[in-house]
């Protein structure tokens, strides 16, 4: 019979593009998303809009921490795998709206917990992200480094949703792993991320903002090198043998973190670069201090997920920035003249 996934977020820059992955292999997928309003709804439904012409996807429109959603979902369906991705992304909105991470991340994370442990999955996957590194100054941040010195509020909620998930994966039996994810980049990408403002300044001629006068590396991970990860993952569902020293396997539960990342970190000038020459234009740069809640670096040790699943294909930056702006254009530039 055909794998039924459960993919949180689907309408949603990664969502999307696992939902896509997961139709392709075959599975059936039942996708929930909120299409909330913090960046443009009509991105999101475009994304659904594409995913809806496979046979095999059911889209459901509605909000994690509505009481039942999840939990219906979960009984109807009986997914073999639960990929969480849905939450309220953004280290700066953090500062002003902390109250949407409580209730997505917190609150909305609880229920696919609770519709978990009653109708359990082969595997429980959830989304965290390299933000929880927050003030570690080791690099690469590797899995088994503490990690209790987060610096935004976004940071603070994924970090309680890892330690959450712990207490389900050791209380109930729940294979879960959790992702901490490195600057995702790549076609269908957000609308608040760096890349998409980039790009979308420089075609209109305006100037873009960069932070700590470019004094920043980001581990950037083009969007199907990481899906290409998520989809081996799913069936490395954690058991109680570690696969090295450097295995985050919890001692009491079948339960792992796992970076995801691209494992090199790029100077944001450099990456400023690869924009310009993708779109054969000089950015006007204005630069600016450093925001509350960042992180002047991200650099995954990915170790642990090439030991999991074997090495990944790594998507240079010139030929994902180039892909990311062929999207970007033919999107909003050639059909709609803007
Ligand atoms: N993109 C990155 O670089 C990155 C890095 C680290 C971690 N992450 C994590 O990966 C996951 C996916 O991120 P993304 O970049 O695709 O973000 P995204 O904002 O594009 O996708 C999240 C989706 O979740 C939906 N959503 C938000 N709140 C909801 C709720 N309460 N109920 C139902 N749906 C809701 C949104 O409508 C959106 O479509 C998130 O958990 C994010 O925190 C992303």
């Amino acid at each position: 019979m055909a794998e039924t996934a459960l993919v949180t977020g689907s309408a949603g820059f990664i969502g999307f593009h696992t939902s896509q992955r997961l139709l392709q292999a075959g599975a059936r997928v039942i996708g929930l998303d909120a299409m909330t309003e913090y960046y443009d709804p009509a991105l999101k439904r475009a994304r659904h809009r594409i995913l809806g012409q496979s046979p095999g996807f059911t889209p459901v429109t509605g909000r994690l921490e509505e009481p039942g959603l999840v939990a219906g979902l979960m009984e109807r369906h009986a997914p073999d795998v639960v990929v969480h991705l849905a939450a309220q992304a953004g280290v700066r909105y953090s500062i002003e709206a902390p109250r949407s991470y409580v209730e997505a991340n917190l609150i909305g994370t609880y229920e696919v917990l609770e519709a978990a442990r009653a109708v359990p999955p082969r595997h429980l996957m959830l989304a965290s992200t390299s933000s929880v590194y927050g003030a570690n100054e080791t690099m690469p941040y590797a899995e088994i480094h503490k990690a209790d010195s987060q610096m935004s509020f976004y940071a603070a909620t994924k970090k309680a949703t890892e330690v959450m998930a712990h207490s389900y994966a050791h209380l109930y039996g729940l294979p879960v792993t959790m992702f901490r994810f490195f600057t995702v980049y790549g076609p269908w990408g957000r609308p608040d991320m760096a890349l998409f403002k980039f790009v979308k300044a420089i075609l209109e001629g305006k100037p873009i903002d960069v932070y700590n006068h470019g004094d920043m590396r980001r581990d950037f991970t083009f969007v199907d090198d990481l899906v290409e990860g998520l989809m081996r993952l799913r069936s490395a569902v954690p058991g109680t043998e570690p696969v090295g020293e450097m295995d985050s396997l919890s001692p009491v539960a079948p339960f792992r973190v796992v970076n995801i990342g691209n494992g090199a970190p790029v100077p944001l000038m450099e990456f400023v670069r690869a924009v310009e020459a993708a779109l054969g234009r000089k950015a006007d740069i204005n630069f600016m201090d450093m925001q509350p809640g960042d992180v002047p670096a991200t650099w995954a040790d990915a170790s642990l997920l090439q030991a999991l699943v074997g090495p990944l294909p790594k998507t240079p930056l010139e030929e994902g920035v180039r892909r990311f702006v062929d999207w970007y254009r033919e999107l909003y530039t050639d059909r709609s003249g803007g």
